[in-house]
């Protein structure tokens, strides 16, 4: 998020509607929106530059190649809170779907993690096509939000659904995405991910096969919410969310340190992580031989959660994460009780399944009333739920 949290990039393709987005940005400015707009090459055709530069009054690029100093495409990617690409046209919808980076605008909507809004606007001929059909599922599968075009008079004589809507409906709808991708702004949230390692001596461990994916996957969608993050990580191999402050710990003791530490000013803890239950009784300084490893002796760790309950303050939300075997959703709701939570997301890891898969599936139970099936789906969608969730319970 920028400092302002209204950065709003509007992407212009090159169809004849572009001339309307010029009113879209002086009803974008009026809501408040600092707007720069990206044209891709064949729209100038339409609008000039001059006139996006006289509107917002901020430099307009529409290639890699102007002002490579300033490495255009990463640093508009980073300081914008919004895409809004209007009137997106077929062959521009078909590129974003295939990943390709071939101006500008495409190169941002690839470097940025901020919500994008599509506005589609072409013949209805094209629109029905199935290529664009399937381009468009696909975009709507990738998070992207795809307006469905108007139906009404197009350029020519012809009548169907291809119209570039009125700036009021675009702004309606974006402004239902802005609420769904701020409703975190100025929580404090605490995620635990990965898994906890126990040392049995300098080189051997006791650990878990959690790979951290899920733990990353919610502060990720948190912080595209607009929470402050602190990602409390175990023996992750995964890259850091942009913008997640990180506390790297290994063993179970370390992420009690660091929970102690920002647990009581948190709004919200989501434990995902898997804490060893038991470690060594006693650390080896030394590597253990081979011909002495006849046992070892364990000893039980704390359970994080259950101890935090204690200092749970009014408000605060607590979230746990239990991965079971067998009599799942009893064995889930015993924790939830036990452990003072507010809500707990149950998975079946019956044969490894979940670990390491960017898939997940399970129950959400509440303190408050009745589960929620979570039928297979990504661990993005997971973390999306799950924090609707707690937005609910946040009031
Ligand atoms: O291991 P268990 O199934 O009890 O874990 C359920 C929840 O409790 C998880 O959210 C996990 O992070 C947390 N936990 C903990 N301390 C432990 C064990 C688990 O906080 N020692």
């Amino acid at each position: 998020m920028s400092r302002t949290g209204r950065e709003l990039l509007l992407g212009v393709g090159g169809g004849i509607a572009a001339y309307k987005s010029a009113d879209l940005v002086r009803r974008l400015q009026d809501h408040g929106y600092l707007v720069t707009v990206v044209p891709t090459p064949a729209s100038l055709n339409f609008v000039g530059s001059a006139t996006w530069e006289a509107l917002t009054n901020r430099p307009v690029y529409t290639q890699v190649w102007e002002s490579v100093h300033e490495v255009p495409h990463i640093s508009l990617a980073q300081s914008t809170d919004y895409i809004v690409i209007a009137p997106a046209t077929a062959d521009l919808i078909a590129r974003i779907a295939q990943g390709r980076a071939d101006d500008l605008l495409t190169n941002v909507l690839l470097a940025s993690s901020c919500p994008k809004m599509i506005v589609p606007s072409m013949h209805p001929n094209m629109w029905l096509d199935p290529a664009t059909v399937a381009n468009v599922a696909t975009l709507r599968d990738r998070g992207f939000t795809v307006m469905n075009p108007e139906v009404g008079r197009l350029t020519g004589s012809d009548i169907g659904a291809g119209r570039f809507p009125e700036s009021a409906a675009i702004i309606a709808v974006l402004t239902q995405l802005v609420a769904h991708n701020s409703d975190l702004i100025g929580k404090n949230i605490v995620v635990t991910a990965g898994g906890t390692r126990e040392a049995i001596d300098p080189v051997r461990f006791i650990g878990n096969r959690s790979s951290g994916k899920q733990g990353y996957a919610i502060a990720q969608a948190a912080l595209s919410r607009g929470a402050n993050v602190r990602l409390i990580s175990a023996n992750c191999e995964l890259a850091i969310p942009s913008g997640a402050h990180v506390t790297q710990v290994e063993s179970t003791e370390q992420m009690q340190v660091a929970l102690a530490e920002y647990f009581p000013s948190c709004d919200v803890l989501i434990m995902c992580a898997a804490v060893a239950d038991a470690r060594p009784k006693v650390l080896s300084e030394n590597k253990i031989k081979k011909s002495d490893f006849d046992s070892i002796d364990l000893i039980a760790n704390p359970d994080l959660l259950a101890s935090l309950t204690h200092q749970k303050k009014p408000g605060q939300i607590m979230v746990g994460f239990a991965a079971e075997t067998i009599d799942l959703k009893s064995n889930a709701q015993a924790k939830l009780k036990d452990k003072g939570l507010d809500l707990i997301f149950a998975n079946d890891v019956s044969g490894g399944a979940v670990f390491g898969s960017d898939q997940t599936a399970g129950t959400l139970l509440f303190c408050d009333g009745p589960g929620i099936e979570i039928l297979p789906t990504s661990k993005d969608t997971l973390a999306h739920e799950l924090l609707n969730q707690v937005v609910h319970r946040l009031g």
